[in-house]
């Protein structure tokens, strides 16, 4: 089938390049030429594992092609939208002028019976509007609204093989062109849940709310454990063997950052306060405040480890993304962290496998090293935020042979305590 992806983001391009290998005829379409540049080279714009070697791929068969003119749509039969829903600027409801460009571009090259797609993380309420806007349109075109899951690090496997599929649609022939466009997960009996527009925008916000509060429950354990000397880990794990409770996404730590958690949850509590239902999710922002309290306790640890204050200390900070496989700054409790520590005077030495360039064009005022090694050399403290393998897999003999102070904080509970205490190392857990 003839598609195609409006944003060729983080979500765009992996669905893009994903569609194209299930055997579609997909363009991807972008503002940016930079992106479209890179897209056509099958150089992905950014960090995500399988990404470059599938993009070539389907940019080989000739069935994946990128282009910055919106007309290009034309001709397709259904058109993803894909662009970002970012905090606003002045309010933390979520900013649809980038929706809303799209759709408007979009509008003039659709045809009869093409379908439009909505894939952004939208407040719930966003899809009818569109929809009555391409009805008054007269172009014969339907909407649907079709979530997106993916978790970035595992963006390509989640797309070819979803957890669930949700379609938000009002008609059989909407659901039967999705169905057409997802056969390959539909013959692998994926879930699919067929349901109204305002339901299917609830399930991607109700999942990461879900999710957020999952992180900052468990975080929240955390302090009560510091408070009485528990260890919050083994509270995980034995939580975790409830069924009906899991263990995942009860790691505790510096806690949830990126470019979905963080915002998702402040636009869907200022999308209740806007229906008059603030009180229902009132508790995010609690969420939210555990949340980022945990990066307060990173830098309370770390003064507290260097005799009360981190002036003219030097620090290594592991990690700089959001998460491991990932070169996403966005809203990073990693890069936050180092951000205090050096404004607090601490000679901060920050890496990352992939963080750097972009936590760099944010913060050009901190000292990067690409080095883990160079990172840790003559350090006073170390400070682990982001969970790469390189880091959790780090030696702490031959590591305590480069530092001048064995003091490290483990913010992401990564390390083996025991091993590094016996090791010579102050551990400082969260
Ligand atoms: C999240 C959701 O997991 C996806 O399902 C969703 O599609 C996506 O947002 C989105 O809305 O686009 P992602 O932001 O890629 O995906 O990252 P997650 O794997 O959810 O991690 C989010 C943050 O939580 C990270 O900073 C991670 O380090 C943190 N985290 C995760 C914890 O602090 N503890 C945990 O136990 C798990």
């Amino acid at each position: 089938m003839r598609l195609s992806v409006i944003g060729c983001g983080y979500l765009g391009a992996v669905h893009a390049a994903a569609m194209t290998s299930l055997g579609h005829d997909v363009v991807g379409i972008d503002v940016d030429p930079a992106k479209i540049a890179s897209l056509t080279a099958a150089e992905p714009h950014f960090y995500e594992p399988g990404l470059g070697p599938l993009l070539a791929e389907s940019v080989a068969t000739g069935r994946l092609r990128f282009s910055t003119d919106i007309a290009d749509a034309a001709g397709a039969r259904v058109h993803f939208l894909a662009v970002g829903t970012p905090q606003r600027k002045d309010s933390t409801a979520a900013d649809l002028t980038h929706v809303d460009a799209a759709f408007d571009g979009l509008l003039p090259h659709l045809a009869a019976g093409d379908l439009v797609v909505g894939k952004s993380t939208v407040p719930v309420g966003t899809a009818a509007g569109l929809a009555a806007r391409l009805e008054a349109s007269g172009t014969g075109a339907e909407l649907a609204w079709n979530p997106e899951f993916l978790r970035e690090g595992y963006a390509v496997r989640d797309t070819v093989e979803p957890d669930r599929l949700v379609y938000g649609v009002t008609s059989d022939r909407a659901r039967e062109l999705l169905d057409e466009v997802y056969a390959h997960a539909l013959s692998l009996a994926i879930p699919r849940i067929v349901t109204d527009f305002a339901t299917a925008e609830l399930v991607k916000v109700s999942a990461n709310a879900f999710l957020a509060t999952k992180i900052s429950f468990i975080n929240a354990m955390a302090e009560i454990a510091e408070a009485t000397g528990a260890d919050v880990g083994e509270l995980a794990d034995a939580l975790g063997h409830d069924a009906r409770i899991g263990r995942r996404f009860l790691n505790a730590g510096v806690g949830f950052g990126g470019g979905c958690l963080p915002k998702d949850i402040r636009a869907f509590a200022a999308r209740a306060e806007e229906l008059g239902r603030g009180e229902s999710l009132a508790f995010l922002k609690e969420v939210d405040a555990i949340n980022l309290r945990r990066r307060d306790r990173v830098v309370t640890i770390a003064q507290e480890a260097l005799g009360g204050h981190v002036h003219e200390r030097r620090i290594a900070v592991l990690g700089l993304s959001f998460k491991p496989h990932s070169d996403d700054v966005r809203d990073s409790p990693a890069l936050d962290i180092a951000v205090r520590l050096k404004g607090l005077g601490a000679d901060v030495r920050a890496t990352d496998p992939q963080g750097i360039a972009n936590a760099r064009l944010r913060h050009p005022q901190l000292t990067y090293v690409e080095d883990t090694r160079a990172a840790l050399q003559d350090a006073d403290l170390v400070v682990l935020v982001t969970e790469w393998p390189e880091y959790a897999g780090l030696d702490p003999v031959e590591t305590g042979a480069l530092v001048a102070g064995r003091q490290v904080i483990d913010g992401r509970g990564a390390l083996t305590s025991a091993a590094w205490r016996e090791a010579g190392w102050t551990y400082h857990g969260m």
